[in-house]
């Protein structure tokens, strides 16, 4: 499977090569010009030429324009929740209120696809894999997509009443979060092409950190519209902080499995401590109690600690995976 590093080294097949013609000798007649396309007996082997469709670099492609069944896979996981929100639509799953429902669902998408394209360094790092630095693009886009689907679906909800959809956005302090999370990452998504990565250059690494702060609003407007519970948005911060704090650790522990072991009660505590912070600030809800209720198991596990669920069991699937690559790669004993 070809992976971003090798595949810079490799000649693009999306771009027909280049002969280089040589000068007509004297009483020597030219042969007669072969372009890379019309070279005999390579016709399995000919480059897409250059015209659409195949010069366009479509999500399926490597770098290389090659068919990637990895990246298109996740494509089409990024695909699905949109089809499976519309299916629901067309037989009448969404409910009484399908619009607010879509809302809902769209929203949490958008979250669940930035927490994903926040977890491709942890894992290139972890999993020793530069793969999954295939379809971070894409999990952004997907998590710009989803957003902005989620305005539509809200701006379709109030009537298309663009000037009143406006005023609620600058009236109501949970929008006004959504939307500069929106906006900030629709920046993201129109500069995520070659073209302005190339031409902004360094910068381009720099604007790419704004998708932190955007994490955090779009992490607080969850929170704001939650109402009474916080359940799923202290889960989704959780694992923000959780991705947060493996990016706090030093370059040297990033890859290790036992860091990431360790890393997971901290996340636990964290998400605890926002948990409470949020209790306490935000509510009228006595916050001591809802700490000390991550203790209960009673009613199974509170977001918090799932979040150290997930940590340990990411960390231990890549522990059993490092396990079975040493295994496979142990030259095998012969009897004698
Ligand atoms: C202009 C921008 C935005 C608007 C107008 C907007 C509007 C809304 C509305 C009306 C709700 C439902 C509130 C309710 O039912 O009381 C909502 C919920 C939500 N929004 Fe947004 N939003 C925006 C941007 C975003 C962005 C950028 C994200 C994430 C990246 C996001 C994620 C969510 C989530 C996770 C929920 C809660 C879903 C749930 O509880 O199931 N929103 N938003």
């Amino acid at each position: 499977m070809p992976n971003d590093v090798s595949d810079r080294r490799r000649p693009d097949p999306a771009r027909p090569r280049q002969s280089v013609p040589s000068p007509p000798q004297q009483g020597v007649p030219a042969p007669p010009r072969q372009t890379a396309q019309a070279r005999p007996g390579q016709a399995g082997r000919r480059p897409f030429p250059r015209s659409f469709p195949w010069s366009f670099p479509w999500p399926w492609r490597d770098r290389g324009g090659r068919f990637s069944p990895f990246k298109a896979l996740v494509l089409l996981g990024t695909l699905l929740p949109a089809a499976w929100i519309l299916a629901l639509w067309a037989t009448d799953g969404l409910g009484s209120r399908p619009l607010t429902e879509a809302i809902h669902r769209t929203g949490l998408w958008a979250v669940r696809f930035l927490l994903l394209a926040l977890l491709v360094s942890p894992l290139r790092r972890l999993a020793d894999t530069t793969r999954v630095l295939l379809v971070r693009r894409m999990l952004g886009v997907a998590a710009m997509a989803y957003a902005l689907a989620h305005l539509g679906l809200y701006v379709a909800d109030e009537n298309f009443r663009l000037l009143h959809v406006a005023s609620e956005i600058v009236r109501r302090f949970y929008l006004t979060i959504g939307f500069v999370a929106l906006l900030g990452l629709a920046l993201l998504g129109a500069t995520s092409t070659d073209g302005w990565t190339k031409r902004l250059g360094r910068n381009w690494k720099r604007l790419q950190r704004l998708v932190y702060p955007i994490g955090v609003l779009a992490l607080l407007h969850f929170f704001l519209q939650s109402k009474a519970d916080v359940s799923e948005a202290t889960f989704a911060a959780g694992l923000f902080l959780a991705l947060m704090l493996w990016r706090l650790l030093p370059a040297r522990w990033q890859g290790s499995g036992l860091a990431l072991a360790l890393l997971a009660p901290v996340a636990t505590l964290a998400t605890a401590g926002v948990e409470y912070a949020w209790y306490a600030l935000a509510t009228r809800i006595p916050a001591q109690r809802v700490l000390w209720a991550n203790l209960d198991l009673e009613f199974g596990p509170r977001p918090a600690v799932w979040v150290g669920i997930v940590v340990l069991g990411v960390a231990a699937a890549l522990g059993a995976r490092r396990q079975v690559l040493a295994a496979a790669a142990q030259p095998p004993i012969h009897g004698t």
